[in-house]
């Protein structure tokens, strides 16, 4: 169910499921997050699940220690703005083309529905999904929906 809430909260459901995996593997989560950020209209319940499995997929492209960094921010035409960066592998040219498709995986014990179940919820919040990479450098993962103000 849809209801006005801040982004902020399904993250931090995410990352109380997440923190101990990352802290395990010696990987930093630095926060960003503004003081005053306006509500969205979405499912929070679906938003962790989405949260999760894109910190998953961070979490999972660092081999040693690395960064996964979330910054939140207001744009001036009041979107809100979350970028989840990783220090990770990065994604392949090539693969960057096929992330979004059912059981594409380049992990081997990986399902390759994360992404598209992502995609899916994303587009029922009406979220933007957009995600950037370099190979040796990392992913960065960016998405937007609109600020939800009361008239
Ligand atoms: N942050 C990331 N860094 C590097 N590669 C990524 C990242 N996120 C996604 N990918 C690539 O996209 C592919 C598809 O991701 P998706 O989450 O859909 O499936 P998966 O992680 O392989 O499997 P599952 O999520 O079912 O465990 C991954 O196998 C990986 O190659
Ligand atoms: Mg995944």
């Amino acid at each position: 169910m849809k209801i006005k809430v801040s982004i902020l909260e399904p993250l931090r459901e995410a990352l109380f499921f997440i923190k101990p995996r990352a802290l395990k593997q010696f990987i930093w989560i630095i926060e960003d997050y503004p003081r005053n950020l306006p509500s969205v209209l979405i499912d929070p319940g679906q938003l962790t699940q989405v949260f999760i499995n894109l910190l998953l997929n961070a979490l999972q492209s660092i081999k040693d220690s690395g960064e996964v960094k979330i910054v939140v921010f207001l744009t001036p035409d009041n979107c809100v703005v979350v970028k989840i960066y990783d220090t990770g592998q990065g994604i392949k040219r090539e693969d960057l083309a096929h992330i979004f498709d059912p059981f594409f995986t380049t992990k081997a014990d990986g399902t390759g529905l994360g992404l598209t179940i992502t995609k899916n919820i994303l587009m029922q919040n009406k979220i933007s999904i957009s995600i950037d990479s370099a190979v040796g450098v990392g992913t960065t993962v960016t998405l937007k929906m609109k600020a939800h103000y009361e008239i």
